[in-house]
């Protein structure tokens, strides 16, 4: 439920960040062609004393390889840059709507996953609309679409939509990039309930039906971020929390921004 993101991390840092990550107890680790970081994954997965199959990787790629036979190239790529074998979870990063070529991506990833190739594959930023036109086309069902999700820019009816298709919601910068973290509402449930900020804002997404993918490269954070199942936001403090909704910087637009 709870994944380690890796953006902006370079390969040394995510060498380091994944193996601490997986020595706190993380099993899915998220990377991306564009973050430029997959090697560094790789190497501290190969490092792990974890065997492969404890692992769930997910990794994306960018809009050079939104054509069908494209997105096999796009996978062979991430596959040697990780040195795996396969990929749990492979999405399609952003929509790129002006490029208008998401449809024949998906088609690939559907023959990726018929394949054996990868284990689940899906999308990342896309809107109710882009996910219904991959549906339509495929008849394929996204396993999860990953969403910026913060109390900054709640996504209920994203969220709602995906619950009712059966895609799983994760959360893309669930701490607002910190940003939320001491807001009003956030410290009074942290003291309420004897924990930190970060860790209020993740149980908040997973209240809320949102898999979170903190990102950190320190330690102590890292195992705090997963600490999150021995307490319960009540009602009150949700609302307070929801309350943040659009009081921060705007989020990124699918629609215009993309790589
Ligand atoms: P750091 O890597 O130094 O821990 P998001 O995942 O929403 O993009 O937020 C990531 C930012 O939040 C990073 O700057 C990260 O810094 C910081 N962060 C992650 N976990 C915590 C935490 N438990 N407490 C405070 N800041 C955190």
């Amino acid at each position: 439920m709870i994944g380690l993101g890796t953006w902006p991390m370079d390969d040394t840092e995510a060498g380091a960040a994944v193996l601490h990550a997986i020595d706190a107890g993380y099993r899915l680790i998220d990377t991306a062609e564009n973050y430029r970081n997959e090697e560094g994954v790789g190497q501290a997965i190969a490092r792990s004393p974890l065997a492969r199959s404890e692992l769930f990787v997910t990794t994306k790629f960018n809009a050079e390889w939104h054509s069908y036979d494209g997105v096999r190239t796009a996978w062979r790529h991430s596959i040697e840059r990780l040195g795996l074998d396969y990929i749990d979870l492979l999405l399609i990063h952003w929509p790129n709507p002006a490029q208008g070529t998401y449809v024949d991506a998906y088609k690939g990833l559907a023959k990726l996953l018929s394949k054996g190739k990868v284990r689940a594959i899906g999308t990342s930023n896309f809107t109710q609309s882009q996910l219904t036109e991959l549906m339509d086309a495929t008849g394929v069902v996204p396993d999860v679409n990953q969403i910026q999700h913060s109390p900054l820019w709640m996504r209920a009816e994203d969220i709602a939509f995906h619950e009712q298709h059966g895609i799983f919601t994760q959360a893309w910068s669930p701490l607002g990039r910190g940003a939320v973290l001491d807001a009003e509402p956030v410290t009074a449930a942290a003291t309420a309930h004897g924990v930190t900020s970060a860790q209020v804002v993740l149980r908040w997404n997973l209240q809320h039906g949102a898999s979170p993918i903190p990102k950190s490269t320190d330690p102590e954070r890292q195992a705090a971020n997963l600490d999150v199942f021995s307490f319960e936001l009540d009602a009150v403090q949700m609302a307070a929390i929801d309350a943040l909704d659009g009081t921060g910087p705007a989020p990124a637009d699918p629609m215009s921004f993309g790589h």
